[in-house]
């Protein structure tokens, strides 16, 4: 079994592609890319082509088929996609203006150690941008999600205990950036709520994170950790959140911006 817990199916590169598109306005609200020039980054390559015409983009992922997916669904020629470790990266010192990390330290056993790597080969003035989840934060009105929960508190626990990842990352993000020496950091808790207000986005938003969560359960039942009732009962929860018009979904992401 992979030590990734979304595992690295087509299924979940093609999730991958598009959970960058409907989380865009989520991720990218809080920065600006026009002032860069040279962005490495891992992943939402298109996004990031698309919201800077003029930047080339070196694009990093530890995982080969990640990279080679990747290659066969975006053809440009300002991207350069490689294989690469974030705890070693092979660029000279100072070569980027801009490094764009979004939902990786979470699956890292030692998230200080890319930030070090990251600050490494950043130019002097260069900046960070980096997105990173809070899976404690996740709540549900009316509190009916139980199954879903622990569902969910199974998948973190394994995360953390199994895997030696951090689920729980995003508050610490700006400790992790002022211990690798960056500067003016920002750092903002990036709350969403959905409610009656809007209850097609709110569903929406639903069905995205109920997906996303589940691309663990290969894992989880390989691992004896959940069982096909258990699943079940996440379809069964979730119709009926999403017909309650009193629901809520509540999430807060983490986002920062930092300077070398
Ligand atoms: C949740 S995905 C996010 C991908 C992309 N940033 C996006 O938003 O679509 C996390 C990615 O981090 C990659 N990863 C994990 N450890 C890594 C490492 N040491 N170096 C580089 N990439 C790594 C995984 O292979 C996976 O593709």
């Amino acid at each position: 079994m992979s030590d990734y817990i979304h595992t690295y199916t087509s299924d979940e590169q093609e999730r991958l592609f598009r959970q960058g598109k409907f989380l865009e306005n989520i991720v990218f609200d809080f920065f600006d890319l026009k002032p860069f020039g040279n962005i490495i980054n891992g992943g939402i390559t298109k996004l990031l082509l698309e919201k800077n015409k003029d930047a080339n983009i070196t694009s990093i992922d530890i995982n080969k088929e990640q990279i080679e997916n990747a290659k066969q669904n975006i053809n440009a020629k300002r991207v350069n996609f490689e294989v690469g470790d974030i705890y070693a990266l092979t660029y000279a010192d100072h070569k980027f203006d801009c490094a764009f990390i979004c939902w990786v330290l979470e699956h890292l056993q030692d998230p200080q150690k890319a930030l070090d790597e990251a600050y490494r080969v950043l130019q002097v003035g260069g900046k960070i941008l980096l997105t990173e989840v809070y899976n404690n934060s996740l709540y549900f009105y009316p509190e009916k999600c139980t199954t879903i929960l622990k569902y969910f508190e199974i998948f973190n626990v394994y995360q953390r205990e199994k895997l030696k990842a951090f689920p729980h990352i995003g508050p610490r993000i700006g400790n992790l950036l002022f211990k690798a020496g960056f500067k003016n950091i920002q750092v903002s808790n990036r709350a969403i709520l959905w409610d009656k207000r809007n209850p097609s986005a709110r569903n929406a938003m639903m069905d995205y994170y109920i997906e996303l969560i589940l691309s663990a359960k290969e894992i989880l039942l390989h691992e004896k950790l959940i069982d096909a009732s258990m699943l079940d009962k996440i379809e069964q929860e979730k119709e009926a959140f999403k017909i309650n018009k009193d629901a809520i979904f509540y999430y807060a992401p983490f986002q920062a911006i930092a300077e070398k």
